[in-house]
């Protein structure tokens, strides 16, 4: 397939999918990822986890055959694993073409990477004005998945049909298949929290497909700045100046309920 006819696919999946699900975007929000994403999301996210899971069970059944029963047994979760990944796979294709375009790498996310620090210890209140749609480590993770499943699926496929390949490739498939999987568990669990406990406002936007102008501006700029068409800092600036407006209007009326703040009260005790 073409770049072009890919992209040309993308979008009538998106259209038709528009039609099954809906996105309600309310006042101060901003459409983030529409039906069609959100679907290969979570598609990619399951048969991803029952690969994982199905995987762990043969990986090592002495730590986990509790998890063998889940699938059947023993021997059904090995024959189950390969078609679950052959699925993820397939999932991860139309992902892949859905978010090539935000994906590709620029100089903001070299810039980004270098200030990973900053970003891990919430050092910055505003993410820098350059990071676009997706940030560098999300970028990253994405490349990640696709090289891992690049070397998921030729790994697999050798350990699969072992008995037509020659010893030595099926012995390296095990390692390679073995480690991407590790890479892939430390990344998702990374992902998982960058999702929901780090960044807050951020799991809705894989639910109901929104996030709050708030969380655009704050996590996204740029991105904020090219739908929008304004500028992130002043609305941040502007956000601030009302909180401390809604601050010192809490504090007012508190005073004014409080009995012993009032002048000349003679009920106070
Ligand atoms: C099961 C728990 C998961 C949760 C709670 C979760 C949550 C999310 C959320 C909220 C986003 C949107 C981020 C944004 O718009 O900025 C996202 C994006 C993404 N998810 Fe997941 N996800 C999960 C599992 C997975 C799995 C298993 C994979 C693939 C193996 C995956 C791959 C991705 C990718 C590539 C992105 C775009 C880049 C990124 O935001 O890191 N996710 N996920």
């Amino acid at each position: 397939m073409s770049t072009t006819s890919a992209e040309q696919f993308d979008r009538k999946a998106r259209r038709d999918f528009a039609r099954f699900g809906k996105t309600r975007v309310y006042q101060g929000e901003l459409l983030r990822h529409p039906v069609y994403t959100r679907f290969l999301h979570w598609s990619v996210a399951i048969f991803f986890i029952l690969s994982l899971l199905t995987g762990f069970a043969i990986y090592s059944p002495w730590l986990f055959r509790w998890l063998a029963p889940l699938f059947g047994g023993g021997p059904r979760t090995r024959a189950l694993h390969p078609w679950f990944g052959l699925v993820f796979e397939i999932f991860f294709l139309f992902q892949f073409i859905n978010w090539f375009a935000p994906m590709v790498w620029t100089q903001a996310d070299r810039r980004w990477l270098r200030r990973i620090k900053k970003y891990v210890t919430n050092d910055d209140r505003l993410e820098s004005e350059d990071v676009g749609f997706f940030n560098g480590g999300q970028k990253l993770y994405f490349w990640a998945i696709a090289v891992t499943g690049v070397l998921f699926l030729i790994t697999g496929l050798l350990m699969w049909f072992d008995d037509l390949v020659p010893r030595w490739s099926v012995a390296v498939s095990y390692v390679v298949h073995d480690l991407a999987a590790l890479v892939m568990l430390g990344g998702l669990i990374i992902h998982i929290y960058e999702g929901t406990a780090h960044q807050p406002g951020t799991f809705r936007s894989m639910i109901d497909g929104t996030v709050t102008e708030k969380w655009a501006w704050t996590h996204h700029p740029a991105w904020y700045r090219a739908i929008t068409g304004r500028d992130p800092r002043e609305a941040y600036e502007r956000s601030k100046r009302r909180q401390v407006e809604r601050e010192r209007k809490a504090e007012n009326w508190e005073r004014e309920q409080d009995p012993r703040e009032r002048v000349g009260d003679d009920r106070v005790p």
